[in-house]
């Protein structure tokens, strides 16, 4: 597995599939340990990961900090990635953007099999919730849902979580998030010792 994520680390570092490359200083495939239970997946880096090579380092990453420690996880133990690996000056990525690198995430997914993948937002959530066919609806409706998803070839969690970053431009979103990460940090203890 190791040697097959260093390969799509290669190639995520190389693409250029769409134009984001031209203004992306790094090609951020992920971070943490490869065998996480838990990956975490948002949309795409912004300036202070451009700049770092690294997810969630800017004020957003601050958030999700303090909410992962509300949910009792400490960042070192978990995957963190994004649906978009290149810089997203502005934070929206076309539909087939979306499209194209999504085929990066869903080979991290398999390469790494988390139980549980948590999308941040709703690009990601969106995108998840395709791929293992659930029916999305909105945020606001699906926010704090924890979905088992069980097949053949798949056994896992996908969680919808509102997108940290939120709760910079609402304020009043802390509170709502807050409370959603707590509430998934109890559901956690119950999944994460469940033996499937
Ligand atoms: N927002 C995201 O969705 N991802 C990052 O890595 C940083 C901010």
């Amino acid at each position: 597995m190791e040697e097959s994520y260093r390969q799509l680390k290669l190639e995520v570092e190389k693409c250029r599939k769409c134009d984001l490359w031209r203004e992306s200083k790094h090609h951020i495939l992920g971070e943490g340990p490869l065998n996480s239970k838990i990956m975490l997946v948002g949309l795409g880096p912004g300036y202070h990961e451009n700049i770092e090579g690294r997810p969630f380092v800017g004020a957003a990453g601050k958030l999700l900090n303090n909410l992962l420690t509300l949910a009792g996880l400490e960042r070192g133990e978990v995957y963190i990635t994004n649906v978009i690996k290149c810089y997203l000056p502005d934070n929206k990525a076309a539909d087939e953007q979306v499209k194209t690198c999504g085929q990066y995430l869903d080979r991290q997914i398999d390469l790494l099999k988390p139980k549980v993948v948590i999308a941040l937002g709703s690009v990601a959530t969106k995108y998840l919730f395709e791929k293992h066919g659930l029916q999305y609806t909105s945020m606001d409706k699906l926010h704090g849902r924890i979905l088992k998803v069980e097949s053949l070839t798949c056994n896992r969690f996908i969680v919808a979580m509102y997108h940290p970053a939120s709760a910079l431009y609402n304020p009043s979103m802390k509170e709502v998030l807050e409370k959603d990460w707590k509430k998934l940090g109890e559901a956690l203890l119950k999944i994460l010792t469940e033996s499937f």
